[in-house]
């Protein structure tokens, strides 16, 4: 017999043996991570049971992302895993599957992972939705910025100022996560390298660790840097740069970040022939989980939808499949979002959940997905609805990957 649900507390241990497994971390170590973990709640942690073994297992993080000007509750997967002994037989699938019907009971209108196999989860439903990009920039030169003095590290009183910032910064940015109190402090628990630059108030930040490689030589890797002035990226920067036994600066951010050219332009070298390199990775995965539930949480990007159009949306990867039909109408202010079932002859959009998923997450323009022929729109519905659905260079910082 083979059933999914949350896990029981005699079942954990078993579960974090699986996650062992599958990750090669050492079970001590993983053991303290596991049950230490601040956000630890034994209702998102979901197992698949095959005849009373644990066989399969993920964890739900519950998250706010910002898409455009709405902040939408979104179902982070991590950890998703199964025992060696029982791969490829459908379980994780299945319990992905039964995961996202379960989120929907629960109203939840989007699910995001990071995947380390897209093709495994594009099957199941989820739709490369984010951007990332990563610089570096070896051999990195001093930048003797003046502003240098304004920077110093920052330490655990110095949370709330920070988190102004960030709220400050991230809102309305596609893909940023809102953090509370308990969020900063898990994340100033595990970064230890932190700095900031304190002008009138606190306007710049960075988060960043090391990565040594054998020559006991530093890549010093930006996880986050936020400067709301140029004086407080330049003192930044000069910080960064003032760091010992460097043999490389890595910036990660979303593909276009000012703060990595500048950053490129004022660390990198060409005297060693090495340049600052970029490269674009895949970021987060996305899923509709409740088409209906997504656009009423998605109702401020829709402020001046002027029409109404039926928006049609299959999700073909659960067992039964699920199609939702939700119709958006407004006359210049804001708009309205019903379920109901499209009209004949109506301004209509129509396609599947993945191809949703990338539209609503920003990733792909209303007008990309129509042209990828992706999204199929009958009687002009594009006219009205595409201003509202714009691509918005979504990317989920490093420090807030499920
Ligand atoms: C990735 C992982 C979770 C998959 O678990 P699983 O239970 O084997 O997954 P499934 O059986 O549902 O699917 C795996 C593959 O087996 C195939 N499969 C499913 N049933 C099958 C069957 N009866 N016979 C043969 N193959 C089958 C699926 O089609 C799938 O192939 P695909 O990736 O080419 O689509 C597992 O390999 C694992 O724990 N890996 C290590 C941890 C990890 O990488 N986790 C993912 C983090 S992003």
């Amino acid at each position: 017999m083979i059933e999914t649900r949350a896990v029981r507390t005699e079942e954990l241990d078993a579960m974090l043996e699986i996650m062992c497994a599958a990750f090669e971390l050492t079970p001590g170590p993983a053991r303290e991570l596991f049950f230490r973990d601040p956000f630890f709640n034994v209702e998102n942690k979901r197992v698949l049971v095959a005849d009373g073994r644990v066989v399969s297992c993920l964890t739900v993080a519950d998250a706010f992302v910002w898409i455009g000007p709405a902040l939408v509750p979104v179902a982070g997967l991590a950890g998703v895993a199964t025992h060696p002994d029982f791969r490829r037989r459908g379980f994780a699938r299945r319990l992905l599957c039964d995961t996202v019907a379960h989120l929907r009971g629960r109203g939840t209108p989007l699910s995001a992972l990071i995947p380390c196999s897209p093709s495994f989860y594009r099957r199941a439903g989820w739709e490369r939705a984010a951007g990332h990009a990563r610089t570096l920039i070896p051999y990195p030169r001093r930048a003797d910025f003046a502003e240098v003095r304004q920077v110093r590290p920052a330490i655990d009183s110095d949370r709330n100022a920070i988190g102004r910032l960030y709220d400050r910064w991230a809102r309305g940015r596609t893909g940023c996560c809102k953090r509370d109190e308990r969020r900063w402090r898990a994340l100033f628990d595990r970064v230890k390298g932190r700095a900031l630059h304190c002008g009138d108030r606190v306007d710049g930040y960075v988060l960043y660790e090391f990565r040594e490689d054998t020559e006991a030589h530093r890549v010093l890797r930006i996880l986050e840097l936020v400067a709301e002035t140029d004086a407080a990226l330049r003192g930044l920067a000069a910080f960064l740069s003032a760091q010992k036994d460097l043999v490389a600066v890595e910036h990660n951010g979303p593909p276009g970040d000012p703060a990595a050219a500048a950053l490129a332009c004022w660390l990198g070298g060409d005297e060693s022939g090495c340049r600052p390199v970029t490269e674009w990775l895949h970021g987060a995965m996305f899923r509709v989980v409740g088409f209906e539930a997504a656009l009423r949480c998605l109702a401020p990007c829709l402020q001046g939808l002027d029409g109404t159009v039926d928006l049609i949306c299959r999700d073909s990867w659960t067992s039964p499949p699920v199609t939702e039909a939700v119709r958006i109408s407004g006359g210049g202010g804001s708009a309205t979002v019903e379920a109901a079932p499209a009209r004949r002859g109506s301004m209509r959009i129509e396609g599947d959940s993945g191809a949703w998923a990338a539209v609503l997450a920003g990733c792909w323009s209303l007008e990309d997905a129509a042209a990828l022929n992706r999204l199929h729109v009958l009687g002009g519905a594009d006219w009205v609805a595409s201003p509202h659905f714009p691509r918005r260079n979504p990317c989920l910082p490093l420090p807030d990957h499920f």
